[in-house]
């Protein structure tokens, strides 16, 4: 089975930016594909105890699934890609941020007594909220413009100012390191929220909020993907 040693060989951040569709194999299975992403497949299933040569088929299986062409990020330059992560993952979470801290607020205090995990959860959710502010203004105000001038002087062939490779170099160690603590800490609540079940004894906010968590950071994984297994790799070798 040459052709399975070789995918399993790959990490899963490759596997899914040579193919976006692979990350519903990823999505079914509990794999993480973004933060997690650079594993090689063959260690994570050797942790999960998953067979290497059914998660081979099923990668094949959605590799043939038509192609959504609007989807294929690998083919976009970074500039546009850049805008797309501002105008997708950028908006969704200037707007749900401030909300769900709202909400995980609310049901600590109506719930916090007989659910203490919501406590800390809404404590975690705050530190992400802070860290992600100041992650968000580094990537829009010095990452991605540094991006987009380096992208311009190759598209018109003349030479990239020193300062602007520096400034990549740079923030793409920081901002990954972020990625890494971010997607830390949404890993933690969805732990402490045991996947995001919803208690029987609880009210409709509760239930809002686990859904909107599970939602955050479902959006995560996607903007993290793309951050981390495209942009930040091509931007790498400017
Ligand atoms: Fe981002
Ligand atoms: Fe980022």
């Amino acid at each position: 089975m040459q052709n399975a040693n070789s995918v399993t060989d790959r990490t899963i951040g490759a596997i899914v930016a040579g193919d976006y569709r692979t990350a519903a194999v990823f999505e079914k299975h509990g794999i993480d594909f973004c933060c997690g992403g650079k594993i090689a497949l063959s260690a994570v299933c050797q942790a999960k105890g998953i067979d290497p040569g059914t998660i081979t088929r099923e990668i094949e299986a959605a590799k043939s699934t038509p192609v959504d062409r609007s989807q294929n990020y690998t083919a976009w330059t970074l500039s546009f890609l850049a805008d797309y992560i501002i105008n997708t993952h950028h908006s969704y979470l200037k707007e749900n941020t401030g909300q769900i801290a709202a909400y995980a607020h609310k049901i600590a205090e109506v719930h916090g007594a007989r659910h203490p995990e919501v406590v800390e959860i809404a404590a975690i959710f705050d530190e992400i909220a802070t860290d992600m502010a100041a992650h968000l203004r580094e990537e829009e105000e010095v990452f991605f413009p540094a991006v987009k001038r380096v992208e311009a002087t190759q598209k018109a062939g003349t030479a990239p100012e020193a300062k602007d490779i520096e400034t990549i170099k740079r923030s793409l160690e920081k901002l990954s390191h972020e990625h890494d603590e971010i997607g830390d800490a949404a890993h933690k609540i969805r732990h402490l929220a045991q996947g995001y079940a919803i208690p029987d004894d609880v009210c409709n906010t509760f239930m809002v909020t686990y859904q909107k968590l599970n939602e955050f950071e479902d959006d995560l994984h996607k903007h993290v993907h793309l951050e981390n297994n495209i942009l930040f790799q091509k931007a790498a070798q400017s």
